[in-house]
């Protein structure tokens, strides 16, 4: 199909630039937890040029994954799958809090997920200036949660900073936390305190300012290399809610990101556009097709936006329970044979 619509295209002169364009998830389509899938390599070779008519279809990797800079993901997956990726292609859960700098530049926020101070460094990346993490919290006062020792290394990458005197005023849960226990006591003890970590837990009604939570990926379950499919951030955000409801008698208004939400794909048909040459109008794209491994999310989310859908059988999809219902969707069983 491909191969056929771009030889139309170029035959017809109707448009000399490419007529499709590709998003990829990357956990159950690219990558089986630290390896390529098989046929991932060539898939992306035949957009990126290896193929009968030598031209290169845009593509995007769009996921709910996260834990580095848009740099140090473009140049793993480059590596690890022998294909040059551009930081420029990458669009992960948390690319999208780009869009929060203006407002939270220079506000003490809390980064949640990932190991040690790697969130820090990714939110800094962004120009977050006040960018803290929950190991920085036990640094500060390890009785906060006491069942757990920071150790040296850690202690290493942590910020020295009183939490009694320097309000948060929003949590991202940027990617998947590790330490599901420290980080819900964390959450709780700064929403129920308006912000001051060791303050009085504030009665809801006396709140001034409400603190923003941003979740940044909807997945309950995920796909990496073990046999079933993993419990995602979208489990975390449950385990929060469950708890904070039982606190204080409701759940904590949030804010959430990632596939399949219209946000994400918004972001992500931008990040596609600005890859496109200038002959693209204003917000134009080409035909998409995303490429996902679960129905809820990566497909729910290209037929949202108006995309083409493949679903892959290398994910969190498991073929023998049939056909996923209401979601119109090309299946397939790999890669290399949804790009063709
Ligand atoms: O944390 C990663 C997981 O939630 C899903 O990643 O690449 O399948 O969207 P992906
Ligand atoms: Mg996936």
């Amino acid at each position: 199909n491909f191969i056929h619509a771009c030889r139309r295209s170029i035959q017809t002169k109707a448009v000399k630039r490419p007529p499709l364009g590709f998003a990829f998830d990357i956990d159950g389509v690219l990558m089986g937890g630290l390896e390529p899938l098989p046929k991932a390599r060539n898939a992306l070779r035949i957009l990126n040029g290896d193929n009968p008519l030598k031209i290169k279809i845009p593509y995007i990797l769009l996921t709910n994954g996260g834990g580095h800079t848009e740099y140090e993901r473009a140049h793993k997956l480059s590596s690890r799958l022998d294909v040059q990726i551009s930081p420029s292609q990458i669009v992960q859960a948390h690319t999208i809090l780009k869009d929060y700098v203006d407002q939270y530049a220079d506000k003490a926020i809390l980064c949640l997920g990932g190991n040690g101070d790697t969130m820090r460094r990714v939110a800094e990346s962004y120009g977050f200036r006040k960018a803290y993490t929950t190991t920085d919290v036990l640094a500060w006062n390890s009785s906060i949660w006491p069942f757990i020792q920071v150790s040296e290394s850690e202690l290493a990458f942590a910020k020295p900073v009183d939490f009694s005197r320097t309000p948060i005023s929003a949590i991202f849960v940027f990617h998947d936390p590790r330490n599901w226990g420290v980080d819900v006591q964390i959450m709780c003890d700064v929403l129920q305190s308006g912000g001051l970590l060791e303050g009085p837990y504030i009665d809801k009604a006396q709140r001034k300012n409400n603190i923003k939570v941003v979740f940044c990926n909807p997945d309950l379950l995920w796909k990496s290399d073990f046999p079933r499919p993993r419990l995602g951030q979208g489990a975390f955000k449950a385990s929060f809610q469950a708890v904070y409801k039982t606190l204080t008698g409701s759940e904590y208004p949030y804010v959430q990101f990632g596939k399949p939400t219209k946000a994400t794909y918004d972001y992500a048909s931008g990040t596609l556009h600005n890859l496109l040459d200038v002959s693209y109008g204003p917000g134009e794209l080409p035909q998409m097709y995303m490429i996902g491994d679960n129905p809820e999310s990566d497909i729910a989310g290209a037929n949202a936006a108006g995309w083409s859908s493949v679903l892959v059988y290398t994910g969190v999809y498991d073929p023998t329970t049939g056909p996923p219902t209401n979601i119109p969707t090309h299946e397939t069983r790999d890669v290399e044979e949804a790009v063709k």
